[in-house]
């Protein structure tokens, strides 16, 4: 697995549609092509609700400076904090708000495994896990992701083996990298199989509020009913913005305590400024509204997106996303998508390649994140790898 920057940004730092257009300029008598990112996971600025913001700070620091200029504590600002516990219909003790959702990803896994302790990862799964997990010396045991989630057979016939796992990730709706989503009945079966085998659930939920098409589904958290087996994280990078570095991790009165402690003794307290302006975006109604503009966006790149990949690469295989930033893509067997990074890299475009985001396999896929690229520059990106792919193809022939 290849160092990236922070999650889908490119060591050659391009920026997809925030960056200046360069087609048509000459340059020693090159065309320069525009560079366009399909490899960040992150909201392009036009869809970054700025206007919103800078309202919602001046209030912030005009009602509560004391608030947001001082230290606070590890738990978060209170009344971020109080804002989370009501959506989620929980205790205020049992949530802490972080730097950005890895934080609390990094804090649980601190917590939660030790070296040699077994988690379950869907395959594929969020590079960044997979790279924890690894730091952490942790057993990985990758099962399969189907269109409709992980294969809960395969994991059920993996415990009934003998595998005693310490926790599952699980990221239930518009999955990173796939697109794909948890259906209810495997969301009940993981329960129970995590009853039955006493096992944690880490549900790893950061793409929940961007469902445009089918009906919302119930989080693990709450079928669990409160009974512990379930610790549920999400973030408010992908619905307000990434930089504000803004996520939460929500869990049973003890665990989110024990957390709490490690937050302590990490940074004192996460930025207060950060959440003291997201508090305000949350309780002023500005977080509804930047939620519908990133959707309406969203649906759009998506169905750019599938539309290029039907006229441009009809051999290409993809589940259509009901939501989120993420669409998977599966090319023939045999197909040599490092090549195909490679050749579309000098055609201006960038990907994620499928075998970033497993511990075996994925050579014949790649991961397309819409999220930050206009629909017009998707078709021209998605235009440039299919001219890539057929050289290739030509090459090879
Ligand atoms: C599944 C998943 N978990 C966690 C994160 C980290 O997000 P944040 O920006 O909140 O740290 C990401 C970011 O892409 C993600 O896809």
């Amino acid at each position: 697995m290849p160092e990236r920057g922070p999650e889908g940004s490119h060591p050659n730092g391009y920026h997809g549609a925030s960056l200046p257009r360069l087609s048509g300029r000459y340059r020693g008598g090159v065309a320069e092509l525009q560079n366009i990112s399909l490899a960040r996971g992150a909201p392009s600025l036009d869809i970054v609700a700025v206007d919103d913001l800078r309202v919602s700070a001046d209030r912030a620091f005009e009602r509560d400076p004391n608030a947001a200029f001082s230290y606070g504590t590890s738990a978060g600002h209170t009344a971020l904090v109080a804002w989370l516990a009501k959506r989620h219909g929980v205790a205020p003790e049992q949530v802490v708000a972080t730097n950005g959702s890895m934080q609390a990803d990094a804090f649980l896994f601190q917590q939660a495994v030790g070296p040699g302790d077994i988690v379950v990862v869907e395959a594929p799964t969020y590079d960044r896990t997979l790279l924890a997990l690894r730091n952490l010396g942790a057993e990985v045991l990758a099962i399969p992701l189907e269109a409709d989630g992980i294969d809960v057979e395969a994991l059920a016939r993996a415990l009934d083996a003998g595998a005693r796992p310490r926790l599952a990730h699980i990221i239930p709706n518009f999955q990173n990298p796939a697109g794909y989503t948890l259906s209810l009945e495997k969301r009940q079966r993981l329960l129970e199989l995590a009853d039955e085998h006493d096992f944690l659930i880490f549900e790893d939920d950061p793409y929940v509020e961007l469902r445009f098409a089918g009906a919302q589904l119930p989080t693990m958290l709450s079928l669990d009913e409160g009974r512990g087996r379930v610790v549920y994280a999400s973030s408010f990078s992908k619905t307000v913005c990434p930089g504000i570095r803004v996520g939460y991790l929500v869990g049973s009165q003890e665990l989110i305590g024990d957390i709490r402690k490690l937050a302590t003794q990490t940074y004192i307290s996460p930025s207060m400024v950060s959440q003291a302006i997201v508090a305000e975006f949350c309780e002023s109604g500005a977080l509804e509204r930047s939620i519908e503009t990133v959707k309406q966006a969203l649906r759009e790149r998506r169905d750019a997106t599938c539309a290029a990949l039907q006229e441009f690469i009809p051999e290409a295989q993809f589940v259509v996303p009901e939501g989120g930033y993420f669409l998977w893509v599966d090319l023939p067997e045999g197909a040599d998508v490092a090549g195909l990074e490679a050749a579309s890299k000098e055609r201006g475009v960038t990907f994620v390649k499928g075998t970033d985001f497993l511990l075996e396999g994925g050579e014949n896929s790649f991961r397309i994140a819409y999220s930050g690229v206009t629909p017009e520059l998707i078709r021209e990106a998605v235009e440039r790898v299919a001219s890539a792919w057929r050289e290739l193809a030509g090459a090879a022939a």
